[in-house]
């Protein structure tokens, strides 16, 4: 099958375009036939070599970790999934991604495409949606009128954020550029900030929820803007212990744990309207244009999703 892999950690140019075996599937797993992925900054920081400890991976890497396509073989203890089922996940992390024709899935991290979402709407949803889902539910026990403030609401977590908080009733306050203004406001977004012209920390008080996929200086000073007890919840470096303690607040490093249940309830969600992907961009899957979409990811101004698509 033809996959985009790399060799050695460095830039684009290590990203090549190559025939490579098909994946071989357990009893548990299932084949799935990529139509699209996406990219994510996990993607790049991967081909840096900036994530070695965490994942130690052998070469050739197949990066990728979003698949939405179609079941072509499935394993002898898969049920509920059958060949032809339109599926999407974030597959388990292992060196064989999703910038391939095929990945194999294990059966617990797969969820069924609702009927009226398209393969680029999926693939733009497992990773980030689900990162978002656990920040505020998992995390952050989410409930109606809460006040939850997202960092980087253009983004691909952010904006799967917003729209959960949103679904849960809660009022939102999100940091974004002023060209992605309008863009908050549709997701729903009911207090917008500027981070080049605003200071978030003077604007906002007593928030139960800070999302923060930034870390340094905006997640030290957003300590400030939560209420006594509330909580921070960081995808980007685990927050400071003793200002945690000092605001008596609940706050944590989360690293996405893939889940096909929860994958299902983002789907009911989408299909529902409530939450919609937003794809910035989209690509044809080939070494050249996939370079290109690490490039743009690698701005840390893409706005929305960035898709690859196989067909
Ligand atoms: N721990 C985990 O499991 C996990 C999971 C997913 C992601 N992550 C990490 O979380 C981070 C965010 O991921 P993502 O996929 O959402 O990234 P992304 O889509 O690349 O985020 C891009 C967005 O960030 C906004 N932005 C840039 N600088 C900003 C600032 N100073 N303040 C507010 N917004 C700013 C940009 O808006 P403008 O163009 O308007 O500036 C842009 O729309 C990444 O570092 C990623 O690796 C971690």
């Amino acid at each position: 099958m033809r996959a985009v892999v790399i060799h050695e950690y460095g830039s684009t140019d290590q990203l090549s375009e190559e025939e490579v075996p098909k994946p071989v599937i357990t009893d548990n797993q299932v084949l799935v036939e990529l139509y699209t992925t996406s990219i994510n900054p996990i993607d790049w920081k991967v081909r840096e070599g900036y994530l070695q400890e965490r994942l130690p991976f052998e070469f050739p890497i197949i990066l990728g970790w979003d698949a939405a396509g179609v079941i072509a073989e499935t394993g002898d203890n898969v049920s509920g999934f059958t060949a032809g089922d339109k599926v999407f996940a974030r597959p388990d992390t292992t060196e064989k991604g999703t910038y391939a024709e095929y990945t194999a899935v294990d059966k617990e991290l797969l969820a069924k495409i609702p009927d009226n979402i398209s393969f680029e709407e999926a693939a733009a949803t497992p990773l980030t949606g689900l990162t978002a889902w656990q920040c505020l539910v998992d995390f952050s026990d989410i409930k109606r009128d809460d006040k939850v403030l997202i960092h980087a609401g253009s983004g691909g977590v952010g904006s799967f954020a917003i729209q959960i908080a949103k679904s849960f009733g809660a009022h939102v306050a999100s940091t974004a550029s002023a060209k992605n203004e309008e863009f908050l406001k549709e997701m729903g977004v009911d207090q917008f900030i500027d981070y080049q012209t605003e200071d978030f920390e003077q604007k906002l008080d007593d928030f139960d929820i800070v999302v923060d996929t930034m870390g340094g200086e905006i997640q030290e000073k957003s300590f400030n803007v939560l209420k006594e007890g509330g909580k921070l919840v960081s995808i980007a470096q685990p927050p400071d212990e003793e200002t945690a303690a000092s605001k008596n607040a609940k706050a944590g490093f989360l690293w996405l744990e893939p889940d096909g249940q929860q994958l299902t309830r983002l789907g009911k969600l989408m299909e529902k309207g409530d939450v919609k992907a937003y794809i910035g961009k989209s690509f044809p899957f080939n070494e050249e244009r996939i370079r290109e979409a690490h490039q743009l990811s690698e701005t840390h101004h893409a706005k929305g999703k960035i898709v690859i698509n196989m067909k």
